[in-house]
């Protein structure tokens, strides 16, 4: 530990002496007498505390740095104002804070992951990042950013200790930013994000997280799981996949979302009882429901909802449930409930008038399971028994969903008997 101490010392004091540029130079001359190499743009991996030692002058951080090892402790680098290479700090037991107090701007990368001890980051300057990530932090629970990061490319903020973003969010609009894993972490809030051209992914913090994405209007990608309460009042389109699973929340309310371009997926919320998309007009890929096992009114929930280019799939306990506008289905169509009061007629009506498009049509409920069946399985049999090209893989495709409804019927008969 005594040594440790020492070490950081003479980091400190190495820094004060080093900030003069006329001292650098004499430095770097003194130390670098074999080589010309500036060690701010090298491309290396430093252990020892001497060759950590070497970046205490560097003002910009060019190269490809790694520093690692278990012999710092306090890691100064307060004279660095830019990173424009990638640097990484990274599998060090030892490092318990960082100082990069100066830097304003990363324009390549600073990664720091898996440092175990490492408690504080001072980053009081810091308005722009490229690409930061903090990763596998478990004792991460000071960060000093004063100025707040105004322009951000990619964010990483896995397995820390934070309890909320301070200022890392201040920006308004991001490629990419995944916050997961960081038990401590309750409030999520974006006071300014309004775009996301990548993706936002929140997951897996802690249980009672608040998220708000109030100002965001439109992501690429979106996904929230493990979270207390979610508010994106101004979302008005996810252009790609939105996901929403494993939440503690009773109601999502996105009345502003009109457009999911691929995938939207709502499963395993247990405590989900309303949900409020009354204004999507149309999925441009899959629309997938299940073990929302306390959603049983979803019958506003998809008011406006024409069209859907992928598959349908929802299972639940769905007693009201309907989608009123809706008029293409390209893909298969799966409703299944365990409620007896689900009323299928619409679907049916769809499906017979040719709307739903892919093969597979089920609409099922708890009592009349049979029937339903039954006729989807026979329209689907009909469906595939043209001499179509592709009658073969049509055949394969039901041949699993025939099996099991005749399973069902064959069961339901013997049931009554
Ligand atoms: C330090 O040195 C660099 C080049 O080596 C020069 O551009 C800069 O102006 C110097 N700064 C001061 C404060 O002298
Ligand atoms: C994390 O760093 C420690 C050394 O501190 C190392 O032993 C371990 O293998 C690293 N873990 C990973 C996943 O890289
Ligand atoms: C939603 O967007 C409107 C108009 O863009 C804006 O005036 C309002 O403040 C936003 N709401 C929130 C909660 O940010
Ligand atoms: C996403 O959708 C919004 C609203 O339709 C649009 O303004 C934006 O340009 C789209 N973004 C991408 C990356 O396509
Ligand atoms: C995010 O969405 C876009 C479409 O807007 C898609 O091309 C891309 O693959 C998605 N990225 C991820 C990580 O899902
Ligand atoms: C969603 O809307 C319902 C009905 O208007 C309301 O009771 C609920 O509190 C809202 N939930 C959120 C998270 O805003
Ligand atoms: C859905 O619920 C079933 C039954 O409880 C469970 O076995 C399955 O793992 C759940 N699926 C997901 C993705 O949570
Ligand atoms: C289903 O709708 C009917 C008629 O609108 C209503 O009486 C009933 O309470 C609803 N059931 C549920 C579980 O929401």
């Amino acid at each position: 530990m005594l040594y440790k101490s020492v070490i950081s010392l003479v980091l400190a004091t190495s820094s004060l002496v080093w900030a003069d540029n006329d001292t650098k130079t004499k430095t770097a001359k003194l130390k670098d007498t074999t080589t010309s190499i500036n060690p701010c743009s090298q491309r290396t991996t430093l252990r020892e505390a001497t060759a950590i030692q070497q970046l205490i002058a560097c003002e910009t951080l060019a190269g490809e740095i790694i520093i690692t090892g278990n012999e710092v402790v306090a890691l100064d680098l307060s004279q660095v104002e830019e990173i424009t290479g990638d640097v990484s700090i990274r599998n060090s037991p030892s490092i318990i804070s960082l100082n990069l107090n100066r830097l304003e701007t990363i324009s390549g990368s600073l990664v720091l992951n898996n440092n175990t001890q490492l408690t504080s980051i001072d980053l009081t300057s810091l308005t722009d990042a490229d690409n930061l990530q903090f990763i596998s932090l478990p004792a991460f629970s000071t960060l000093n950013l004063n100025q707040g990061v105004r322009t951000a490319g990619r964010v990483v903020l896995s397995d820390t200790a934070l309890e909320n973003l301070n200022g890392l969010a201040a920006f308004d609009t991001i490629d990419y930013m995944n916050i997961n894993n960081n038990k401590n972490m309750i409030n999520v809030a974006f006071s300014n994000l309004e775009t996301v051209k990548d993706s936002l992914i929140i997951s897996f913090n802690n249980d009672d997280a608040i998220v708000n994405l109030d100002s965001l209007k439109w992501a690429s990608n979106l996904t929230v799981q493990d979270v207390a309460e979610l508010s994106a009042q101004n979302l008005t389109a996810v252009n790609g996949s939105l996901q929403i699973s494993y939440n503690g929340f009773e109601s999502v309310n996105l009345t502003k979302l009109t457009n999911v371009g691929s995938s939207l997926q709502i499963f395993a919320n247990d405590a989900l009882i309303s949900l409020d998309l009354h204004r999507l007009e149309e999925i441009g890929g899959e629309l997938s429901m299940f073990n929302n096992t306390e959603l049983e009114d979803a019958q506003d929930s998809f008011e406006s909802l024409e069209r859907v280019r992928g598959a349908v799939s929802i299972s639940g306990n769905l007693v009201n449930f309907s989608m009123p506008s809706l008029n293409r289905v390209n893909g298969d169509f799966e409703l299944r409930s365990t409620s007896e009061d689900l009323d299928c007629s619409e679907f049916d009506e769809l499906h017979d008038e040719g709307n739903i498009e892919g093969h597979n049509y089920v609409c099922s409920h708890a009592e009349q399971l049979e029937t339903s069946t039954a006729q989807a399985t026979s329209d689907a049999t009909t469906g595939s028994s043209d001499t179509s090209p592709d009658k073969e893989s049509a055949g394969e495709r039901l041949f699993v969903p025939t099996i099991f409804a005749a399973g069902i019927v064959a069961g339901f008969f013997f049931a009554i008997m």
